[in-house]
């Protein structure tokens, strides 16, 4: 089995939290030749320009994922860029969760549909555009890797114990969803070998999970990336943490 990450791997959500973390650590290796870090500002992404500047790996994408227009440029510029080679990851970084407007007292529709917008639809529909790359250089002892960056929170066995942040619901509700999506990839894409995986990062000190976390964000990012390296078929369809051990569907 070889590495699955690697050389061109795509990061939503990544100018700052998790997905500036991925970009950071992805950058130092050397088997990584190209890091699309996607992100809806890129001139207000200071951090990610700076980093780029000094890593020509790094190409920043706009990429507002409820923004159909700027998924197809982004597909086109990753094209332009790989050349007729495959995007080897994809990982659905780029999240919300809002303090209020989400409770189960106080639900507005507006947040619980922007909840469902960014959380779901945004990663369906951008792995939707970026399969014809995934699958392009994916075989069965180097398959491509979608990353479903989930949570506890979607653990709808859990729910009880994992309980929800500032009482949001549309949260968890979003990532079970995200969860079972990585289960219906896996059956649908298996023959491709693209592997689907969820992947609950911990509870990491960014902006979402606040300074109350236990885990520095970089702790986070290198593990996830550590247990990547080690994604085989055999992984398909899996909710993990980011050590790899199973978390309840
Ligand atoms: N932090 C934790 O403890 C924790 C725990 C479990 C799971 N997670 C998961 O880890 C991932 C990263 O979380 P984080 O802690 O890094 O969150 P964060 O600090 O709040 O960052 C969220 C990222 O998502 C982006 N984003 C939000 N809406 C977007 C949209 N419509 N289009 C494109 N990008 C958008 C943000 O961009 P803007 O700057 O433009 O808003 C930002 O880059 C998420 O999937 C989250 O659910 C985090």
């Amino acid at each position: 089995m070889k590495n699955p990450v690697g050389p061109a791997i795509l990061v939503t959500g990544a100018n700052r939290g998790l997905g500036f973390a991925f970009v950071q650590e992805l950058s130092k290796l050397s088997f990584v030749d190209h890091i699309f870090a996607c992100c809806r500002t890129p001139s207000k992404a200071n951090a990610l320009t700076e980093l780029a500047e000094n890593n020509s790996k790094i190409h920043i994408l706009k990429l507002d994922v409820e923004n159909d227009d700027d998924l197809k440029e982004a597909v086109q510029k990753v094209e332009k860029v790989l050349n007729g080679k495959g995007l080897n990851v994809l990982i659905n970084n780029a999240a919300m969760l809002t303090e209020s407007g989400a409770e189960y007292k106080n639900a507005d529709r507006k947040i619980l549909q922007q909840h469902m917008s960014v959380n779901i639809v945004g990663p369906i529909c951008i792995a939707s555009a970026f399969l014809h790359l995934l699958q392009k250089d994916s075989d069965k002892e180097k398959p491509s890797l979608i990353v479903n960056i989930s949570s506890d929170c979607g653990s709808v066995k859990d729910a009880i114990h994992v309980g929800s942040a500032w009482g949001n619901i549309a949260y968890g509700i979003t990532k079970a969803g995200l969860n079972q999506y990585t289960r219906y990839m896996s059956m649908n894409e298996s023959n491709n070998h693209i592997v689907t995986i969820s992947m609950h990062p911990g509870w990491l000190r960014t902006d979402m999970g606040t300074s109350s976390a236990p885990l520095a964000v970089e702790e986070g990012a290198n593990s996830v990336i550590e247990t990547l390296q080690k994604i085989t078929i055999n992984d398909n369809g899996r909710f993990m943490d980011r050590h790899g051990k199973d978390m309840n569907f």
